[in-house]
Parts: C-alpha cells; sequence; structure tokens
C-alpha cells in the first residue's frame, strides 16, 4: 500500500464535551444527583479538587440545594441550549460531537430497574437535531460521574453490585439509540478517574496510599468487567456500531540517559498503559503483578471474569492528550505515579497557564507509540488549551495562542498519518467553553466559542464566536490542508 498524503477523507473532526460540565440542569425532569455535583469548586486556580471527599462532605452537598459551591450542578446550560449550540458546530462543519450521557439523567439514583423516560427523550432530542445537520455522536457513557445514591448506599464501584446496574444502563441506551450512535466509549480516562472520586464514586479520603490503591484498583476491576460487558451488548444489539476505551495518555520521558531513569520512565509508562493493555489486549498484563505485590494490592475477581475481559476487547483505543511529563529514578516519582501527581517538568516544553506542559511533537510520538503497541484504530477524543480569554475593545476573542496551539497539534497528527497510524478523528476539547473538570472554573476556557459566564455563575449564558472558530471552520473544510 502507498503512504497517506494527509488526512483521510472520511476522517472525524469534531469537539468534545461532557455532560456533568456542560448540561446544567441538574435537577431538571427527574434528574438524580451525581457525585461530579457534590464536589466543590477548588479554592485556588492551581489547586484540583479532584474529590478528596468524605461521607460526611457529601451529606453538606446533597442538602444544600443551592450551586453556589458546585459550578458543576450549573454548567452552560446545553440542556436548555441546546439547538443553538448544536447550530453554532453545524456553521462550524464538524463531522463529530463527542458528549457524554449523564447516567443520573436516565437511572437517577443508578439502581432502578425502569429509566426515567424523559431523560432518554432529551438526548433523542439532541440525537436528532445532529442527524439533521449530518454531525455523528460519539457518546461517553461514563464521563466523570456516577449517580450519589450508589456512593451513599455501597461506596460506588466497590461494589460488584454497580456491574449490573451500570449495564442495564448501558444495555438501555445501546437500545433506544440503536441507528442514531455509532460509535461509543466507556469509561471516560479510566486511568485519571480510577484515582479520583468522580467517575468511581469511591470514597477512601483519609486511608493510607496502599489502602486507598486497593480500593481503586478493585474498583477499577469493576469497571473492566462492566466495560467488557458493555462491548459484548453493543456488538449484540447493533453489529454496526463501535465501541471504544478512553485514556489519559501521559507519554512521559526519561529525565536522562541513565539507565535507571529510563528503567523508571519505562515502569511509568507501563503504570498508564496498563489500562489499555486490559481493555485492547483482553488481560492483565504480567508487570501489574509485580506492582500489585509491592503495593500489597489483591484483585478480587469472580470465576468469569478473566474470559468477560479476553473475549470483549475494545473496537478502538481514544484518548485525550494534553501533555507529556518527564521520569527520573532519584525524585521517587516512578513510587508515586499512580497518583494524580504527574511526573517532572521539561526544560524544552513551555507550559499553559496551569502548568500544562505543550509538547506537540508528542503526540505524533504517542500515536506512534500507540499504533504500535496495540493494532487498532486511534482518535483523539480531547486535546486543547485552557487558557484565560478577554474581550478585546472592538467586542472580539482573540485567541491567537489556542490556534497556534491546536495548529501545532494537527500538524503532529498529520505526520503520524503519514507515518502509517490509522487515525479515525480528532474531537477538540471543549468546543464550546464549559466548566473545568478539575477546577470547576468557568475561567478555564478551550472553546472556539466563548460563554457569557464567569466563575460565580454570573453572566447572560450568550454564546459568542471566539477568532478560533473561523480559523478551525477552514481546517475542517479543507480537510486539515489549511493550517
Ligand atoms: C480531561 C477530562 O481530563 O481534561 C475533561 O476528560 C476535562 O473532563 C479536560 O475538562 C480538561 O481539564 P480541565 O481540568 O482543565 O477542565
Amino acid at each position: 500500500s502507498t503512504m497517506p498524503t494527509g488526512f483521510p477523507e472520511n476522517f472525524l473532526w469534531g469537539g468534545a464535551t461532557a455532560a456533568n460540565q456542560y448540561e446544567g440542569a441538574w435537577q431538571a425532569d427527574g434528574k438524580g444527583i451525581s457525585t461530579a455535583e457534590v464536589v466543590m469548586k477548588a479554592e485556588k486556580r492551581t489547586e484540583m479538587n479532584l474529590g478528596n471527599i468524605t461521607l460526611a462532605d457529601i451529606e453538606v452537598a446533597i442538602a444544600d440545594a443551592t450551586d453556589e459551591n458546585y459550578p458543576k450542578r450549573r454548567g452552560v446550560d446545553f440542556y436548555h441550549r441546546f439547538e443553538e449550540d448544536l447550530a453554532l458546530m453545524h456553521e462550524l462543519g464538524i463531522k463529530a460531537f463527542r458528549l457524554s450521557l449523564a447516567w443520573t439523567r436516565i437511572f437517577p439514583n443508578g439502581d432502578e430497574t425502569t429509566p426515567n423516560e424523559a431523560g432518554l427523550a432529551f438526548y433523542d432530542k439532541v440525537f436528532d437535531k445532529m442527524a439533521e445537520y449530518g454531525i455523528e455522536p460519539v457518546v461517553t457513557l461514563s464521563h466523570y460521574e456516577s449517580p450519589i445514591h450508589l456512593t451513599v448506599t455501597r461506596n460506588g464501584w466497590l461494589d460488584r453490585a454497580t456491574i449490573a446496574d451500570f449495564n442495564r444502563f448501558t444495555e438501555t441506551v445501546f437500545k433506544r439509540y440503536k441507528g442514531k450512535v455509532t460509535y461509543w466509549l466507556t469509561f471516560n480516562e479510566i486511568n485519571t478517574g480510577t484515582f479520583g472520586f468522580h467517575e468511581t464514586g469511591v470514597v477512601d479520603a483519609g486511608l493510607p496510599f496502599d489502602e486507598q490503591l486497593q480500593l481503586r484498583y478493585q474498583a477499577l476491576h469493576h469497571q473492566f468487567v462492566a466495560s467488557a460487558i458493555a462491548t459484548k451488548q453493543l456488538h449484540e444489539i447493533d453489529p454496526d456500531a463501535q465501541i471504544g476505551s478512553m485514556l489519559a495518555r501521559m507519554q512521559t520521558y526519561a529525565a536522562t540517559p541513565n539507565p535507571a531513569d529510563v528503567q523508571a520512565a519505562q515502569l511509568a509508562d507501563e503504570l498508564n498503559l496498563f489500562f489499555t493493555d486490559v481493555q485492547v489486549r483482553g488481560e492483565y498484563p504480567e508487570y501489574m503483578n509485580r506492582y500489585f505485590a509491592t503495593h500489597g494490592i489483591k484483585i478480587d475477581m469472580a470465576a468469569e471474569d478473566e474470559a468477560i475481559l479476553l473475549a470483549n476487547p475494545v473496537d478502538f483505543l481514544s484518548f485525550s492528550y494534553y501533555m507529556t511529563t518527564v521520569t527520573s529514578a532519584t525524585d521517587g516519582e516512578a513510587e508515586t505515579l499512580g497518583n494524580m501527581a504527574t511526573g517532572g517538568r521539561n526544560p524544552y516544553l513551555a507550559a499553559s497557564d496551569w502548568g500544562w506542559q505543550i509538547d506537540p511533537v508528542g503526540l505524533r510520538i504517542t500515536l506512534n507509540e500507540l499504533w504500535d503497541r496495540y493494532r487498532v484504530p486511534l482518535f483523539i477524543v480531547e486535546n486543547g488549551l485552557g487558557a484565560v480569554d478577554e474581550i478585546a475593545a472592538d467586542g472580539q476573542i482573540h485567541d491567537q495562542y489556542r490556534i497556534d496551539y491546536l495548529r501545532q497539534h494537527i500538524e503532529q497528527m498529520r505526520e503520524a498519518i503519514i507515518d502509517g497510524v490509522d487515525l479515525m478523528g480528532y474531537t477538540m476539547w471543549g468546543i464550546i467553553d464549559l466548566v473545568s473538570f478539575s477546577t470547576s472554573e468557568m475561567s478555564k476556557r478551550y472553546g472556539v466559542v466563548y460563554v457569557d459566564q464567569d466563575d460565580a455563575g454570573n453572566g447572560t449564558l450568550n454564546r459568542q464566536k471566539k477568532d478560533s472558530f473561523a480559523w478551525y471552520q477552514h481546517v475542517i473544510a479543507t480537510n486539515g490542508t489549511a493550517l
């Protein structure tokens, strides 16, 4: 076969969002409360609030009916503005829109046996409008949220019973949206999700680190099984549909050519790739046995689990890409990498205002390595620049820094495609400004469309195109040839 010269004709250019950061309307039409809606906004810009939360905090949050301290409750009101937002996306020319379903709209407590029709109907309206515009939905089943009821009653995903509840939800939506949705993702950033509260709903604040790891890897095991069962369900219900895993890929580089650093970086990479090793290859890799032994972790598996994982690998691998890190053997990072803490600073790279190291070439390296390792189609479902945008004197938002960031990453995607990587698409993160995951700030913006709302929730919620809108529109119209 011949060398590709650029983006394939059917490349899925698009944008991405998540229900809990975008929809708002947290109590509309029977919706239940989710984990994301009880985590308070971060105190400081630099401090991420990934949910170091206690049951007492959760009680306080549930009793508080306001959204003052919980910005994810308000999002940017996609729930009531989806027609306007989808019209903007249509004008932009995107081929694919990644969004997630709020489990709590459809099963408010998570453990009901029949779904909430109003929740299902909302997503029908969204998918029908997208079909009119010819925009493919890419739907995440679990993006950093789960029903708070499951946390309060059974510590969320730590309890095996959550598998059956989740798979009742997945079966319901696969049947309901058959023919409307072709691309599904199971757990958003399953690796990052494992180490925070939002996605697993596991409360473990205050426990010693190794005990937290025990709970987190056990909850993860349940998610692996649920993901494999969902894959099986989808293939039976809709043979034309495809399902992918979703990893926060964190390529790491050795701090020096010292073999000890290179080995530490290899281990750090393995601890990141472990998640896709299970979901793409269908089995736990050997290197985790040693890691589990070191930390005293024992995974409780049911007799059928290994067979379920092996029989139901995902169809494609999707991932987010924001940064790379540096690992050295001497600073102990290899030991703490299971944590949210990422590695050291790279003197060759600039960083965003939030300290995220910007590395376009790292995206090409990442794509080539993932393709070499797995040989399944890849899909970049998040990438973008969180920045403070100002409205200039002329009333416009001149976000040249975002254009530069996106251009540099898209250039490297193109290089990887020419290298031979099978890349399905690119949905940039936060296409329309939304609430930040890690800090719940509104002022950390990613979109090509500005939303008039501040960190305190004041503003008209009006939408306004930034300079990056016209730029991205042209990139899509030329299928990535005009950058
Ligand atoms: C990813 C998440 O980690 O990064 C998104 O999947 C998140 O939910 C995005 O919004 C950007 O992170 P943040 O914290 O800047 O919103």
